[in-house]
């Protein structure tokens, strides 16, 4: 069984209950890790925004505060985060996983990874990636909160045994591609001593029109 189907099967239920107070409460959790200011610093104004790996969408209700004309969309693995998230901000929340996104072609303008990837199975990469290019319009935004590490490597997930977190740089997953280029790179989280511990927001535009000129030496097509 796949990290996927132990986190639908109960694990991120789970997650959710060890991590909920912090997620529901006061902590300051919400502002150290927020992706508002590297948004607004940046100028973007988004229409409709995904959040992949949202537990109760809080980070989503954050936003609305910012952005009240966007439209709203999370999906998450816990169905007891969809089903408080629903309830306290009347938020559209779906239960699944990032590698099937049940969204149509160019929905949104912004997709966040809202820190999921490093528990996701390292199987899934391309096709997450692939689900959420398909979903993200052209000249739209890409966020990634998450680990960004240089050199990849694994860790043993505390919480149960056989599963892994897994450390790389996310936003290579689509720097690769000439249709994506780095917006803003941010420390999240303040100051960590550990490299072990440190996240970045990441954000990234699409721009596949303007991302292919013609050939400069025979100026076609
Ligand atoms: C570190 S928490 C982050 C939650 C919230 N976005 C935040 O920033 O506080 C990671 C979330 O990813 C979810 N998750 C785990 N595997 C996933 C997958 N394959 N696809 C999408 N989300 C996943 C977990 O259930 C958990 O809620």
């Amino acid at each position: 069984m796949g990290q996927k189907e132990t986190f639908l099967g109960g694990e991120a239920d789970r997650f959710f209950g060890r991590n909920r107070g912090i997620y529901d409460g006061e902590s300051g959790y919400s502002q150290s890790y927020s992706v508002e200011p590297t948004l607004l610093r940046m100028g973007i104004r988004p229409r409709s925004i995904l959040e992949i790996g949202c537990s109760n969408g809080w980070r989503l209700a954050s936003l609305r505060d910012k952005f009240p004309d966007a439209r709203l969309a999370g999906l998450e693995p816990s169905q007891e985060a969809v089903e408080a998230g629903k309830a306290r901000w009347g938020l559209d929340l779906r239960v699944g996983t990032a590698d099937e996104l049940p969204f149509h072609d160019g929905e949104f303008d912004l997709v966040i990874f809202g820190g999921c990837l490093y528990l996701c199975d390292r199987a899934d990469l391309f096709r997450i990636a692939w689900q959420a290019d398909r979903v993200l319009a052209d000249t739209g935004f890409v966020c990634l909160w998450d680990y960004a590490s240089k050199v990849p490597y694994a860790n043993a997930y505390s919480h149960r045994d056989g599963l892994r977190s897994f450390k790389m740089d996310y936003p290579s997953m689509f720097l690769w591609n000439p249709d994506y280029w780095m917006v803003a790179l941010d420390p999240a989280g303040g100051i960590k001593d550990s490299p072990d511990d440190r996240m970045v927001v990441a954000l990234l535009r699409k721009q596949r029109e303007t991302a292919w000129p013609p050939n400069p030496w025979t100026r076609s097509p």
